[in-house]
């Protein structure tokens, strides 16, 4: 007997999940097909979610031996308990799926498990664990498969999730190693190096770009770098890996400059490969279903989700884009409007980007690189927190915030933020962006005393006209 939904969406994580509600929300019957054994895809099971416990509990750990001191809290030489710091964030894991699962049950949305293949417009097989299958009538289907592991363009490497690790590896760790080589200077490469840095490994980064979190601000990333450097962190930038290879009970990295040069093998503990990741369309049955993909492997969707099959919308990592949880948890909502006959919409101007690290790095809108190769005249206001009475009372001084505004209309374009907790305070930016404010706009509005966010009024405020409090 087959089943006639109005959605069935393929893929469990922040897109699909999100997307799920929604639709239950405005009244389309709904269906979730997930081949993992818990909801929230790679951003709850082994992404985001558990990446921030272990990024948390290190930080604490880390506080605890270098920075109590200087507060007048002597704790003496902290211990690590990795058992128990991993047992923390698998309880994180734990608590965050069995939510998703509580509001599938109360938005009365069926969870299917099992593998999703796409037959063709309003049919998707179900192929359970014991290879019985089922077809899943739906007027809509939402593929939101996400993305996998890229691995290093051109180079064979054998992950194993022990020596050679992916992200998912690296939240696993046994034991603390004594050298992480860590290849890729984006995200995960410096959230998940910072994790085991505090823990006690030495962390080398080796990037192929010149700089590490290619396309951030050139200014944060460079300041950024030197604040790692301090950490402990060893950079080999304008370096390309050519192998990973196993030795002994670790693993070598050998790469050479990108400009030309001579070979350097390094040794390593554990390698995490950190370059990338790629869509998710592995046994979709997408091409017999007539998708079409893009020259980069990615669903191809107009800009209301649709792809090249009516009735057959993607969102999410699977679809071009940043690989963002949250720019999938608004697409999810949008495409649930659009199915259900409203105007759904996601404003690509106004995503903010935050990297989870100590300090947090976070920014929203365009950077000062893109505003000049765009030809666009602007304005820039700049407040360092080391001027801030909370960050000193808080002794958190390091980085700044960063006003981007237009010079013909005060119009904010960008804000970028490197300090601690800038990913929360992005958010006050995002909103004033998505409103088309100004810098004067933001200089304006009253913000509380003492607190963090002072530094972003005061850098508006250089934007507009002249801070106060430098
Ligand atoms: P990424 O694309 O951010 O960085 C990969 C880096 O690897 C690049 O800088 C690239 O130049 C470098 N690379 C590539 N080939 C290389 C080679 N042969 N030798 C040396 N370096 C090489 O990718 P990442 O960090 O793996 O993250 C994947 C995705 O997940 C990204 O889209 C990221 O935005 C997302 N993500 C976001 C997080 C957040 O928002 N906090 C956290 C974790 C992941």
């Amino acid at each position: 007997m087959s089943t006639t939904y109005d959605v069935v969406i393929i893929g469990s994580g922040p897109g699909g999940y999100v997307c799920a509600i929604k639709a239950a929300q405005l009244g389309l019957r709904t269906a979730v097909v997930e081949k993992r054994a818990t909801y929230g895809g790679t951003c709850l099971n082994i992404g985001c979610i558990p990446s921030k416990a272990m990024l948390h509990a290190s930080e604490m750990f880390a506080e605890a031996g270098h920075s109590f001191a200087a507060l007048g809290i002597s704790v003496g030489s902290p211990k690590l308990d990795l058992k128990a710091m991993l047992a923390h964030k698998d309880a994180t894991v734990a608590a965050n799926v069995g939510g998703v699962a509580f509001l599938f049950k109360k938005n009365k949305i069926d969870g299917i498990r099992g593998t999703g293949r796409v037959l063709g417009a309003g049919m998707v097989a179900v192929t359970a664990e014991d290879g019985s299958e089922q077809v899943l009538e739906a007027r809509n289907i939402v593929i939101a498969t996400g993305s996998d592991v890229a691995g290093i363009p051109g180079v064979p490497v054998d992950i194993d999730e022990k020596v050679i690790v992916s992200s998912t590896g690296a939240l696993e760790l046994d034991r603390v190693p004594e050298h992480l080589v860590v290849v890729g200077g984006g995200v995960i490469g410096l959230e998940l190096g910072s994790v085991w840095a505090r823990l006690g490994s030495r962390v080398t980064v080796v990037e192929y770009l010149d700089t590490i979190l290619g396309g951030m601000d050139g200014e944060v990333a460079r300041q950024f770098q030197r604040m790692l450097g301090k950490q402990g962190f060893a950079f080999r930038l304008g370096a390309k890996v050519t192998a990973v290879a196993k030795a002994g009970s670790g693993a070598t990295v050998t790469f050479e400059p990108v400009k030309g040069g001579a070979a350097e093998t390094v040794s390593a503990d554990v390698v995490l490969i950190a370059t990338g990741r790629k869509p998710y369309t592995d046994g979709l049955g997408l091409a017999e279903a007539g998708v079409v993909l893009d020259e980069r492997g990615r669903v191809r969707t107009d800009g209301h989700y649709r792809t090249s099959v009516p009735g057959i919308y993607a969102i999410g990592d699977v679809i071009a884009g940043p690989m963002l949880a949250h720019k999938a948890e608004d697409e999810g909502v949008a495409v649930a409007e659009i199915m259900a006959g409203q105007a759904g919409h996601v404003n690509y101007g106004v995503i903010p980007s935050v990297v989870y690290t100590s300090p947090e790095v976070a920014s929203v809108g365009r950077t000062e690189e893109q505003l000049k190769a765009d030809g666009i005249a602007y304005k820039v206001g700049k407040f360092p927190f080391s001027a801030n009475g909370r960050a000193r009372a808080m002794l958190q001084t390091d980085g700044f915030a960063k006003v981007l505004a237009a010079k013909e209309d005060d119009r904010v374009l960008g804000v970028h933020i490197l300090g601690f907790g800038a990913g929360e305070m992005i958010h006050e930016a995002a909103v004033l962006m998505e409103f088309g404010g100004s810098a004067e706009d933001l200089a304006r509005t009253c913000h509380a005393h003492p607190t963090l966010s002072e530094s972003v009024k005061e850098a508006a405020l250089g934007a507009f006209f002249k801070s106060i409090h430098i």
